[in-house]
């Protein structure tokens, strides 16, 4: 498989909202007509130095990629027999595959969802080498001008797969124009300006487009309906966040003990990209402060040092759920009245922070509202204290 960029691999635009306080990672503008191979160069561990930004805590825990994060190319799963967890998936992919192989067809067009760092971009270059099919990958807001669409529709190949990363965000001229490609491999070309405007119509090859976005409900459902299966990835277990930083000590050459690894897990928000960006850090610590070697007690120690909290939250989880004690007596409150206490636009809330506070069982929802639960309160040093009303 070969895997041709537009530009830097994988860079991920903040959310809109979580970051606002941060400078907006701009993307880079395409080359459509030159998609040009992707740098899969392995870093050596003394590039790692450029990752050593003071970090802590509440940075290291963000979901988004860092442009600063060289190695993740590296640490991709290239196969779906790689590729760690996610087993419902897998186990639709495997049909499809066999499916689109037996009729000798390429697949039809994917849509992945889910929070970022899951795996979205793995899986759809992983498929791709799957079926033997070239990758490309853009990115939405690159797509800025029809010719930018264009000039990858053209050159696709029967077969190849356009990979566009956070797609609910494609301008709308440009998705316009996917339409008729998606649906009848067409391309709609207008010529001139004005009266004298027409239309031509190209025909396309058959290819497979292979959207990812963190916001499935902003899809437009025009662009929603013409893909024939849409997939969502779920956060990892901690069985299985164990086994993926265990598979990167290897990659990358450190001992490290499967209670080590387990306290990294349980630290990375059931997230791949965090467990990766954490077991980096506790390895610079082991490196420096001990022998090399990872143990529960080192990861810990580690972990601390950067201010990662051990269940993996972050300052606005705790702060939500700390609002939820100490102004609802620990709920039920509606999201409205949540975002509009914390600060936060409902859809981050509902998107970005709650799902991993469901999965690990800290919130409850309920049909009158959101409600903490009692690990929640252990977690944040509530038992010892009085009984709150809700518990009493
Ligand atoms: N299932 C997996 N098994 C092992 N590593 C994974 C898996 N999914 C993701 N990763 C790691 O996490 C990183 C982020 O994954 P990525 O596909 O870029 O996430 P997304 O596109 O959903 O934001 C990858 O570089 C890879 O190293
Ligand atoms: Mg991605």
């Amino acid at each position: 498989m070969a895997i041709i960029s537009s530009q830097d691999a994988d860079a991920e635009h903040p959310k809109e909202g979580r970051k606002a306080g941060k400078a907006a990672r701009e993307p880079l503008k395409s080359n459509p007509g030159f998609p040009h191979q992707s740098n899969q160069s392995i870093s050596l561990p003394g590039e790692l130095a450029e990752e050593n930004a003071p970090k802590t805590g509440a940075d290291l825990l963000q979901p988004e990629a860092d442009p600063a994060e060289k190695q993740e190319e590296s640490l991709r799963p290239r196969t779906l027999a790689e590729y760690i967890g996610q087993t419902e998936l897998k186990e639709v992919l495997a049909i499809v595959i066999a499916a689109a192989r037996a009729r000798q067809e390429p697949l039809d067009h994917l849509l992945f969802y889910g929070p970022p760092g899951l795996g979205k971009t793995t899986v759809a270059a992983a498929l791709a080498a799957e079926m033997g099919s070239r990758f490309y990958m853009t990115t939405a807001p690159a797509l800025e001008s029809p010719r930018d669409i264009a000039g990858y529709l053209v050159r696709l190949k029967r077969g190849d797969v356009l990979f566009i990363d956070e797609i609910h965000r494609l301008p709308k001229v440009t998705e316009e124009l996917l339409y008729p490609a998606m649906e009848d491999f067409r391309l709609d070309i207008t010529l001139g300006k004005g009266r004298s405007a027409r239309i031509t119509s190209l025909a396309l090859e058959r290819f497979t487009l292979i959207g990812a976005t963190t916001r499935v409900g902003a899809l437009t459902s025009p662009l929603r309906d013409r893909f024939g299966q849409i997939q969502r990835l779920r956060f990892y277990e901690p069985d299985e966040l164990v086994q993926i930083v265990l598979r990167t000590a290897r990659l990358l050459n450190t001992s490290i003990d499967p209670e080590g690894a387990a306290e990294i897990a349980r630290r990375s928000r059931g997230t791949p990209r965090i467990a990766n960006r954490l077991f980096k850090r506790v390895r610079d610590y082991a490196q420096v402060r001990g022998d090399g070697h990872i143990s529960q007690a080192v990861a810990a120690a580690a972990l601390e040092l950067f201010h990662v909290d051990p269940m993996g939250l972050d300052w606005t989880d705790r702060k939500l759920l700390t609002l939820l004690v100490e102004q609802f007596g620990g709920g039920p409150v509606g999201l409205e009245t949540m975002a509009a206490v914390t600060g936060e636009d409902p859809q981050t809330i509902e998107e970005v922070y709650e799902p991993y506070l469901l999965q690990i069982g800290y919130l409850q929802r309920t049909a009158r509202g959101r409600v903490i639960t009692p690990a929640a309160l252990r977690h944040l040093g509530y038992e010892a204290q009085s009984p709150l009303p809700l518990w009493s």
